[in-house]
């Protein structure tokens, strides 16, 4: 069986590579031609552990190879992946899904013998009913089989994610090419993986409902959070204390920033706006959104209240800006709320994060890039943690702050209140 990946990005590229790796022939394509010739030359363009080492093992092993020439792809393989990205239409909630139709629109006209079309790009339900109507535009019904199977990776934990997932979700009444993925997909069954076949919309609506019950799982442990602040509890005994009922479960039940990333606030967005559609109101969802939206502000009124409301040339470091830790994603971070409003307000800010230099600040004024932790710390007034690396764990402020009275304010729970406190500075963190 060959397998044909169409859009190198998180999903894409990692999928490719672990089914490689897991021995099978992968042809990467992505109408990028820069990004498929630097693919060739080992370059990887995206920041994700292990990835690049497992990029250059399968494709010196010829497992693994890049394309931009999709007809000629799609033509070698037997099963074709479709792996391109559903971002938020410009001006709505929904998903802009003009990537997904126009690669289904170019693989219906290279079908030359039966295909196995699998839609793992996240998409509203009914979106395999749409493909499938492009397909039966241009081919007799045997020659395909169109299948949802949605990817549930992380970015920063892609391949483990991949390689080690709680289900494998295929939709499809299609039972022969069934049988294939579930032989496609035997390694990691055999490592433990569940493996459920669903109708395909259930399998679309999985994913999206899997990312908006995780994002308010999120939401409402900042909310409980909030609460905490107000009434001397701490937030992780709470976390701790709600996770050992097995039926909630303590995984995502971290209080910090806002939740961000490339997922879930797309998602939340897209699944409302499709339930709209079918005059359903998401209105618990619609909630988490608001609030997730707030977040920023009131983690920035926090800010303020912290610095007694003379933020102006106040010099405040950041350390993280990315959405979370092990990736070099900016997409919906809340540090991207939060950098330009403090510098309209006057502050001089610095910020130092393992991925380097982001763009999305260089023309925001008074923002700056530092080269470490030591020099990003220098001359600070506050120091924000908002990006949970490792990085950050255990830095000695005692000696990179050189005696100089700086306040923290710890957006991921990293430090012990005490510890801090106790080398003299002022510390805060979040619900606690
Ligand atoms: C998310 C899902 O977790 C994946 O299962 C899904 O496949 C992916 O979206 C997708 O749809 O492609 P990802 O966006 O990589 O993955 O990031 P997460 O690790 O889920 O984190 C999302 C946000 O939630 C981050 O801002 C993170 O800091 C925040 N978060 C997460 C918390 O604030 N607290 C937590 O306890 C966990």
């Amino acid at each position: 069986m060959k397998l044909c990946m169409i859009g190198t990005g998180y999903v894409g590229l990692v999928s490719g590579v672990c089914f490689s790796d897991l021995g099978n022939d992968v042809i990467c394509v992505d109408k990028d031609i820069k990004k498929i010739e630097k693919l060739k030359k080992g370059k990887v363009p995206i920041y994700e552990p292990g990835l690049s080492e497992l990029v250059n093992k399968n494709y010196k092993n010829k497992r693994l190879s890049f394309s931009s020439d999709l007809k000629k792809s799609v033509k070698e393989s037997d099963i074709i992946f479709i792996c391109v990205g559903t971002p938020t239409k410009k001006g709505s909630s929904k998903a802009d899904l003009s990537q997904i139709f126009n690669v289904a629109k170019e693989i219906s006209s290279s079908i030359n013998k039966f295909k196995i079309i699998i839609t793992k790009s996240t998409v509203p339900v009914t979106t395999g009913d749409e493909i499938e109507k492009i397909f039966l535009k241009k081919n007799n019904k045997k020659k395909f089989s169109i299948i949802s199977n949605p990817e549930f990776l992380r970015e920063g934990e892609a391949i483990r994610d991949f390689i080690y997932p709680d289900r494998i979700v295929i939709g499809t009444n299609d039972k022969k090419s069934n049988k294939i993925l579930k032989n496609l997909y035997s390694p990691l069954i055999s490592k433990g993986a569940s493996y459920l076949t669903t109708s395909r919309r259930a399998a679309e609506l999985i994913k999206y409902a899997s990312n908006a019950f995780l994002a308010t799982k999120i939401t409402f442990i900042n909310e409980i959070a909030n609460l905490c602040e107000k009434t001397g509890i701490n937030i992780e005994d709470i976390s701790i204390g709600m996770g050992l009922d097995k039926r909630i479960g303590s995984r995502f039940l971290r209080a910090g920033p806002a939740y961000g990333g490339s997922c879930f606030p797309k998602d939340t967005k897209a699944i409302t706006s499709t339930a709209d559609k079918f005059a359903i109101n998401l209105s618990v969802i619609k909630s988490v959104i608001k609030s997730n939206k707030n977040r920023s502000n009131l983690l920035l009124n926090k800010v303020y209240e912290i610095l007694n409301k003379k933020i102006k040339n106040r010099k405040i470091t950041f350390l993280g800006v990315t959405f979370k830790a092990n990736t070099d994603d900016m997409r919906d971070s809340s540090s991207l709320t939060m950098i330009p409003a403090l510098s309209k307000k006057g502050a001089i800010i610095k910020y130092y994060d393992p991925t380097g230099f982001k763009k999305e600040f260089s023309k925001i004024k008074n923002v700056y890039n530092s080269n470490s932790i030591k020099q990003s710390l220098e001359g600070s007034d506050l120091v924000i943690i908002h990006t949970e690396w490792n990085d950050f764990k255990s830095i000695n402020f005692k000696n990179l702050l050189k005696g100089k009275k700086c306040i923290i304010y710890d957006m991921r729970n990293i430090y012990s209140p005490k510890k801090i406190i106790d080398q003299g500075f002022k510390y805060y963190s979040i619900g606690r």
